[in-house]
């Protein structure tokens, strides 16, 4: 893959789908040059989420953090583009919204780390990691004529 198809998974939490900024966030991907894939509002079972948050399993917040990702649907999607996971964390913000910077969407949307409104791959592994695990193959690519105008 060229470095302008790197990907990342993204994912509006229950409380982002709850509060109503499914579209304020994809929109800010969107406008930021990155094309979005296999977008989908998906109800994650306990083993998805299991399987997806593996590595903090012995966390003392790891049944909070599975309670609350199942409280409702999740919107799940993938950016692909240049840097897409470097800049998709930025574009988050810090785990805990009281640490993120202005203009990042946890800074703007979120007060508490359990509420933190969505999630981004945090290395390029575990991105490709994630759109195996919530899509599978079921995920395809598409041209853009924009991109002549978005990459050098
Ligand atoms: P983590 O993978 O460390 O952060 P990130 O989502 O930024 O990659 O943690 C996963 C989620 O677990 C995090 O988004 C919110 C929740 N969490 C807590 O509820 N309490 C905590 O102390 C931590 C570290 C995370």
């Amino acid at each position: 893959m060229s470095a302008n198809q790197e990907r990342s998974f993204i994912m509006v939490k229950p409380d982002g789908v709850e509060r109503g900024l499914v579209g304020e966030i994809v929109s800010r991907f969107e406008k930021r040059g990155f094309k979005i894939l296999a977008l989908q509002l998906i109800h994650p079972s306990a083993e998805l989420l299991q399987e997806h948050y593996k590595d903090l399993a012995d966390k003392p917040f790891f049944p909070k953090l599975l309670a609350y990702m199942q409280s409702g649907p999740v919107a799940a999607f993938v950016i692909q583009g240049k840097g897409a996971v470097k800049i998709g964390r930025v574009m988050l913000g810090a785990t805990n919204p009281q640490d993120s910077a202005p203009g990042t969407i946890r800074a703007d949307f979120a007060l508490d780390i359990g509420k933190n409104v969505c999630h981004g791959s945090d290395s390029v592994e575990s991105a490709e990691r994630e759109v195996a695990l919530w899509f599978g193959d079921n995920i395809k690519s598409y041209s853009r004529a924009v991109d002549n105008v978005i990459y050098e």
